[in-house]
């Protein structure tokens, strides 16, 4: 099976093409989001994808989206057979990957829940002993469980990578109860999906949310507890202070770091093995995560 790494639908202007998620008008409310196979790590988009990747993560997002019943999502029709002209005639594009969703004004900031300390929050932990300038105890291990988990945001930057802010900084910028109430709705989608990952003998290390407003209701948009915009863990092996197996991106990151790409430079295409292994852990999750929700 070939990646699909660019769609081209004949006749229609692509809006937006994101890293992973090209975007296409629909009418003035709603927008196309088709996912592809791309795969980026450290921002940069590699030049081979893995096939089949759009489908899983598209498929995972519905299945979250039908079963958060904390807030409104942006979904309006998940399945390809309802789709209007010209997209219907596209199912080799579109069949399985794509959504038609509300059209929403993104709220600017990521709106990220961690509940063991692994990446930036790891990172800045190290550096300065606290995490979105939430202080945390001394002597933390690499992937310790925190006490609580915490909501860390991040702004949303155009380019470059996204920088961990202090709760502070999006209060300035969104007021006060709005940042509370994203705080909030996070958390609790976190707790929600953390508890049913448990008893697939996953543990949901931390995980990404975006939201956004419709009218002028506050929905969740964009993707949802992907391998993408999550970290799943193997219970079974976990140990703080050793680096946790992983079912998401992570994989990547790591065999990245064995490499001389500086992170900077157009990245060079991953090698045949690494595809084929994430591809086998993206399958993985997808299949804990069916479990789920089809017992
Ligand atoms: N319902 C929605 N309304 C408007 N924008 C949306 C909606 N859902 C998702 N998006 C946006 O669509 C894009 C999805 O593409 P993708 O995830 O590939 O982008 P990205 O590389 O993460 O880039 P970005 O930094 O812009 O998020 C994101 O910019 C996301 O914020
Ligand atoms: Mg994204």
């Amino acid at each position: 099976m070939e990646p699909l790494l660019n769609v081209k639908i004949p006749g229609v202007k692509k809006k937006y093409s994101g890293k992973v998620r090209d975007l296409y008008t629909v009418d003035k409310e709603h927008l196309l989001i088709v996912s592809t196979d791309r795969i980026s790590a450290f921002d940069h988009i590699f030049p081979n994808g893995i096939p089949g990747k759009g489908i899983i993560l598209n498929k995972i997002s519905n299945l979250w989206f039908k079963n958060i019943k904390a807030i409104k999502n942006h979904i309006v029709e998940d399945n390809f057979s309802n789709f209007p002209k010209p997209f219907s005639d596209y199912p080799e594009l579109l069949k399985d990957r794509a959504v038609i969703v509300r059209k929403a004004k993104r709220i600017d900031f990521e709106c990220i829940a961690r509940g063991y300390l692994i990446g930036t929050g790891w990172k800045d932990y190290r550096e300065t002993g606290a995490v979105c300038g939430i202080r945390l105890p001394e002597g933390l291990k690499l992937a310790e469980k925190l006490a609580a988990p915490l909501f860390t945001p991040a702004t949303k930057e155009d380019a470059g990578h996204d920088i961990n802010v202090p709760v502070d900084v999006m209060r300035a910028k969104v007021g006060d109860e709005l940042a509370y109430r994203l705080g909030e709705i996070t958390l609790r989608i976190y707790e929600y999906a953390r508890d049913l990952l448990d008893q697939q003998g996953i543990i949901l290390a931390d995980t990404k949310l975006e939201f956004g407003f419709a009218d002028n209701e506050i929905i969740l948009i964009d993707e949802v507890l992907t391998p993408d915009s999550s970290r799943f863990w193997d219970k079974t092996v976990y140990q703080a202070g050793t680096s946790p197996v992983s079912y998401d991106k992570q994989y990547i990151r790591d065999y990245l770091e064995t490499t001389t790409w500086d992170k900077n430079s157009p990245p060079p295409p991953l090698p045949d093995d690494i595809v084929l292994r994430t591809q086998e852990k993206y399958r993985e999750i997808i299949s804990r995560i069916d479990a789920i929700f089809s017992r």
